[in-house]
């Protein structure tokens, strides 16, 4: 028997595209990155909601840093599709190493869709905090590439979670059921993931919550973990691992 290798994405009937509509709002669906998406970005990270919590973004945002970044990310997103595209017509479900659908849209009663964040898997991006009780800088080089190395699949891979949300969508459990949908949906199925380590700066109460209110355990927190913008931050550590996942 063939399978589709995009299950359990849909496929919208007007552009082609899979989606993936989130569990408890129905108007809510992640999509592929766009090239369109770019000038969108610009407010959202030019907010202190937003970009007082991120660690990497650059402030102030600019329309070049949108275009800089989805030329970097949205191939390698692109790829993703399309490695499971390539393995259509296999009598196999293909095990993928990350999600390629981070775009978060709102779907208008029109049928217009409204770019309103991201989230995305990828392999641990702080490889420091990775089994200790501190950070661990001397061995982040090799614990990062010996991640890295694993083989797609394999349940010792350590993943990261990277979100934000426009804030005119905050507070209404969006992030919450995005995280559940993409977990359960896409990431325990079709990618294995069996751990996951991610990080909140100290303060970032709403980001810890959707982070809890998923499984995820706080781990430690880190008093002085990076300078951010010339004020050196502090982090939270949380954990979620699959034998402990409630659902
Ligand atoms: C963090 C973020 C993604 C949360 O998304 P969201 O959709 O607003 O979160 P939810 O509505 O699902 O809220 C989850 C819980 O957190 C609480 N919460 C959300 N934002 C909060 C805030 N600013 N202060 C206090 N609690 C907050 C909610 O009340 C809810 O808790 P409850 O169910 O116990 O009432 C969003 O605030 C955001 O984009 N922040 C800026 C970027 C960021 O911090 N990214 C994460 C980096 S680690």
């Amino acid at each position: 028997m063939t399978l589709n290798q995009l299950f359990p994405l849909e496929t919208d009937p007007k552009t082609g595209e899979p989606f993936l509509r989130l569990r408890k709002h129905p108007n809510v669906i992640l999509t592929p990155m766009r090239w369109e998406d770019a000038p969108h970005f610009v407010p959202i990270f030019n907010d202190p909601r937003v970009y007082q919590w991120l660690m990497r973004t650059p402030f102030p945002y600019a329309h070049k840093d949108a275009e800089d970044w989805l030329q970097i990310a949205k191939p390698k997103s692109d790829a993703l599709l399309q490695e499971l595209l390539d393995a259509q017509g296999s009598d196999k479900l293909k095990t993928i190493d990350g999600c390629p659908v981070p775009s978060i849209r709102e779907v208008k009663e029109d049928g217009t869709q409204v770019y309103i964040g991201n989230i995305t898997f990828g392999r641990c991006m702080h490889p420091e905090l990775i089994d200790t009780d501190t950070i661990d800088h001397e061995h982040a080089e090799e614990k990062k590439a010996a991640n890295d190395a694993l083989q797609v699949g394999d349940p010792k891979i350590i993943y990261s979670i990277g979100d934000y949300l426009d804030p005119k969508y905050h507070g209404q459990g969006i992030m919450t059921d995005a995280l559940d949908t993409i977990l359960h949906e896409w990431a325990i199925p079709r990618m294995n993931v069996r751990r996951i380590l991610t990080g909140a700066f100290i303060g970032n109460v709403g980001s810890v919550r959707v982070f809890q209110k998923n499984g995820f355990k706080m781990l430690r927190t880190v008093d002085e973990f990076a300078v951010v913008r010339g004020t050196m931050r502090g982090l939270h550590v949380l954990e979620w691992r699959a034998d402990e996942d409630p659902v």
